[in-house]
């Protein structure tokens, strides 16, 4: 079922974006290049306040719902490692993600939807988001008010864990909320050898790094996936001075509203309470990341009803505590993150990871076919909205 001419196509773009990875934040060629390609082919962009990425827009000529279609677009700084002819020019930065290929795919998504504009009974949004390594490039986009209209998203990622022609389609937590935290605990700096002068802060950091271990494993339901891992630690500068502070970081993930919140106040506490054991005080900054990305039922099996219909395989998502910023979007709107397999081969973000380029084709009709008959599904719910 493969469409030759589009692969080609997409495969030539594919390469060049591989070649050119930006990071979050700095992706001005890419959102320039692929400003350049739709307009080539008569695709409105909408005109936003973004400094990169940017969302298009193909308006059907039928009435109807709108929904939106979401690919990333920001590399990572990574030394590309493989062989490929079209490997990355960039010192130290890799689309080692897929990024690349999402944006391919979403690019000849809309080539696809351009074509049966005359079909479509309602609005396809295709947004081509920055910054999703940074865990915040989604919140531009909702500020930008693009979803205000939307009624459901879909977005895809590459995974190295299936087969070019497979889909892996999980209902609910597919990835976890990602939360950062940063624990200074003031301790009273002394000579080493008189401990009894002062308040250490080394010694409550190592019972504290150990009490924040039995969240998981004495507080979190075993059936809930979930983790909390401290990933730095820092104190004194020399052997014989017990230091003033103790900081230590780390993250945590969990895969709903209630364990999330849940683990900050148990975090909190611990740590106030093991300040207050040891005579010091504490203090603890809760930085939030992205949700859980929560993938609707009824959208999975869609989405799985549409992979019979194009010819892919669909198999069970792989559920990972990784984080991604497509969660912000499934705060506000109902969809489907779905995982497209491109080829097993090293994982994402190594600096080996490839895709096959053979998905592309693929992919883009897939997504087009799911656009198009995800806008008649919500017609047929009733209300045009
Ligand atoms: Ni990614």
């Amino acid at each position: 079922m493969k469409n030759e001419k589009l692969q080609i196509q997409l495969e030539n773009e594919f390469q060049w974006f591989h070649s050119h990875p930006e990071l979050s934040y700095e992706e001005y060629k890419t959102t320039e290049r692929i400003r350049k390609l739709l307009e080539e082919h008569s695709i409105e962009i909408l005109d936003l306040p973004l400094k990169t990425g940017l969302v298009a827009v193909i308006r059907g000529a039928h009435p109807g719902p709108t929904i939106a279609l979401r690919s990333d677009i920001d590399a990572l700084p990574v030394q590309e490692e493989t062989s490929l002819e079209w490997k990355s020019k960039e010192e130290g930065k890799m689309h080692a993600c897929g990024h690349d290929f999402h944006l391919t795919t979403l690019y000849g998504t809309g080539l696809l939807l351009k074509k049966r504009e005359k079909e479509l009974h309602g609005t396809v949004k295709l947004i081509f988001q920055p910054a999703e390594e940074s865990s915040l490039g989604a919140l531009q986009i909702v500020e930008s008010g693009v979803l205000n209209d939307v009624s459901a998203i879909f977005g895809i990622h590459s995974s190295s864990k299936f087969p070019v022609g497979t889909l892996g389609l999980l209902e609910g937590s597919l990835m976890a909320a990602v939360d950062r935290f940063q624990i200074t605990l003031k301790g009273f700096g002394t000579h080493a050898a008189s401990p009894h002068q002062g308040k250490d802060p080394i010694v409550a950091a190592a019972a504290l790094i150990g009490a924040l271990q039995t969240i998981v494993s004495r507080n979190l339901n075993p059936f809930s996936p979930g983790l909390l891992s401290v990933t730095h630690i820092s104190a004194g500068n020399t052997w014989n001075v017990i230091p003033e502070n103790a900081f230590l970081e780390g993250t945590v993930r969990t895969s709903s509203a209630a364990d999330r919140e849940f683990f900050e106040k148990r975090v909190k506490e611990i740590t106030d309470s093991i300040a207050r054991a040891y005579e010091m005080e504490a203090e603890v900054n809760w930085i939030a990341g992205p949700p859980a990305v929560d993938n609707d039922g009824e959208w999975i099996a869609f989405a799985r009803e549409i992979a019979a219909e194009t010819g892919m395989k669909a198999e069970p998502g792989k559920p990972s505590l990784g984080g991604e910023d497509f969660a912000f979007y499934q705060e506000l709107v109902k969809g489907a993150f779905i995982q497209v397999g491109t080829g097993k081969t090293y994982p994402n973000h190594h600096p080996k990871f490839q895709v096959n380029p053979e998905a592309l084709s693929l992919a883009a009709e897939y997504l087009s076919v799911l656009g198009e008959k995800a806008l008649l599904k919500l017609l047929e719910r009733g209300g045009s909205q």
